[in-house]
């Protein structure tokens, strides 16, 4: 039942060079270069407002870029050019990229078979039953398969994000964008979800998650991005970035502005700003890329978490 095809050869899938964004005189996204390989799972971490979701909404151009390339699976998009052949080379990457946002974004109208079916069959011109068919499979890929029928106010939150995924899965794209795809969630539903995410990035889905799900990004992630103030500020494996970070942008958000803003994400990789020393939990929950519940509260300056070295939980390298 595989629905994704699995590309072979690590070759480049996604290529972005020089992309900048900005809204009115906000430069949002600052001469972006990056690539991504076939089957690469990437996370991108960073504070509120550094940029993750433009950079994601810019990818599949929900925002038009003023400036640089995309290139998508063979398709390059030059930025800001106009007319025909720039609107068909738009719509051919925006084919090749399914997205998946926080706030599930169903038809709440329409059942959940109907939901996946839709842009198969309005932008694909697929035929009702195959894509009838093809939907059925894709909801017992997530786990639904029992919930065709429902319409999205009668499943749960994280039975709505697994059928957002489903119908992004069913334009049968190359590359899958994730933005914040738990944030919405009760803690108790996002380990379904992440669990779905995981088998995708298993069967070779290339994936690029804006998340602090640490656990998640520690385990499944080939590369994490710390993004900030609209640049890649730095880039590497999980146990480079998250417990080896070279940068001091990327040392400050771990320690302090992480641990601050989402205890329960530090925790995740062991970090904790509340009384600046990790307590076992920690150390535990991280080891088994558990979550923890921590209490809210922890000091805004930077304090005895501050010099706490980062040490990958784990201790595997
Ligand atoms: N459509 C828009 N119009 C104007 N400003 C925007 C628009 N979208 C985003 N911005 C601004 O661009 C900046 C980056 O926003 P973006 O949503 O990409 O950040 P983010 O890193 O995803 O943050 P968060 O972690 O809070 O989701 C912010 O200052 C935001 O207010
Ligand atoms: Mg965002």
């Amino acid at each position: 039942m595989a629905t994704v095809e699995r590309a072979a050869g690590p070759d480049t899938l996604v290529k972005v060079e020089g992309l900048h964004k900005s809204f009115g005189k906000l430069h949002v996204l600052k001469g972006v270069d990056f690539e991504v390989r076939r089957g690469e799972v990437i996370v991108v971490i960073g504070p509120s407002g550094s940029g993750k979701s433009t950079l994601l909404r810019c990818l599949n151009f929900l925002e038009e870029p003023q400036k640089g390339v995309v290139t998508v699976g063979g398709v390059s998009v030059r930025c800001g050019s106009r007319g025909r052949a720039h609107k068909q080379a738009v719509h051919a990457v925006r084919l090749k990229c399914g997205m998946v946002f926080q706030d599930f974004n169903l038809f709440p109208h329409k059942s959940v078979t109907e939901n996946v079916i839709e842009a198969p069959v309005l932008v694909r011109r697929l035929g009702k039953d195959a894509a009838r068919g093809k939907a059925l499979e894709l909801l017992e890929k997530v786990g639904l398969s029992d919930r065709a029928d429902y319409f999205p106010s009668q499943i749960s939150g994280g039975q709505k994000q697994r059928v957002a995924i489903a119908r992004a899965l069913a334009m049968e794209p190359e590359l899958m964008l994730f933005d914040e795809p738990t944030s919405a969630l009760d803690p108790e539903l996002i380990g379904e979800v992440l669990n779905v995410m995981k088998d995708l990035a298993q069967e070779g889905m290339t994936m690029i998650v804006v998340s602090h799900e640490m656990g998640f990004a520690r385990d499944v992630a080939d590369r994490v991005i710390f993004m900030d103030e609209g640049c890649f500020i730095e880039q590497g494996p999980p146990s480079e970035v998250f417990f080896r970070p070279k940068e001091e942008r990327t040392q400050r958000f771990l320690r302090h502005i992480l641990p601050e803003k989402e205890p329960e994400h530090a925790a995740e990789l062991g970090i904790v700003a509340a009384d600046g020393a990790p307590c076992e939990a920690d150390a535990e929950a991280a080891e088994d890329g558990g979550r923890v519940e921590r209490l809210p509260g922890s000091p805004t300056a930077p304090g005895p978490a501050g010099e706490l070295p980062l040490e990958e939980p784990r201790g595997d390298d």
